[in-house]
């Protein structure tokens, strides 16, 4: 599974790529309005859970920490819209379709594989990290990149121990 992701994601970015060439922040603001959705589908995957009475300590953690990273991005999504990410009714149209398929792919991927499911989200994590990067070798003053990309860093790091807490 972690080879498909791994094609998911390359696949996913030479689309990306081509489709946003030269438009930064469109093209940051569809990956903060994608970056959400794994979030929200884990937190809905652990209320089911916690319905069905299978609650403990680290699905608390789990919990707290996913919703941390739903906020979390909701502001980076709302600094891409301060700069006018979702200018273009075209980019809106693809990422909130894209959104709601995403989701879904999530639910269930969690459902039945959630180690797979984060180690998806970790790449995505790194990739967005890796963006913002390469955006700060055109413009390094960008304080506000700068720490949206630190962000994504811990994003991924706090995934990476979500692994080891289910493993
Ligand atoms: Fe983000
Ligand atoms: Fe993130």
């Amino acid at each position: 599974m972690k080879l498909l992701n791994t094609l998911f994601l390359s696949v996913s970015v030479a689309i990306l790529d081509t489709l946003y060439k030269g438009r930064h922040f469109q093209r940051f603001w569809v990956l903060e309005e994608i970056a959400r959705a794994p979030y929200f589908a884990f937190i809905s995957v652990l209320h089911l859970r916690e319905s069905l009475g299978l609650r403990g300590q680290v699905h608390i953690d789990l919990m707290k920490e996913h919703f941390a990273q739903t906020l979390n991005e909701t502001e980076h999504l709302e600094e891409m819209e301060r700069r006018e990410g979702n200018k273009y009714w075209i980019d809106r149209f693809f990422a909130r379709h894209l959104v709601l398929f995403y989701y879904w792919v999530n639910v269930i991927y969690y459902m039945v594989d959630p180690i797979n499911a984060y180690d998806l989200s970790e790449k995505i994590e790194w990739h967005a990290a890796d963006t913002y990067s390469k955006y700060l070798e055109i413009d390094p003053q960008d304080e506000k990149i700068s720490a949206i990309m630190q962000d994504e860093i811990h994003h991924a790091q706090e995934l990476s121990q979500a692994i080891r807490l289910i493993t």
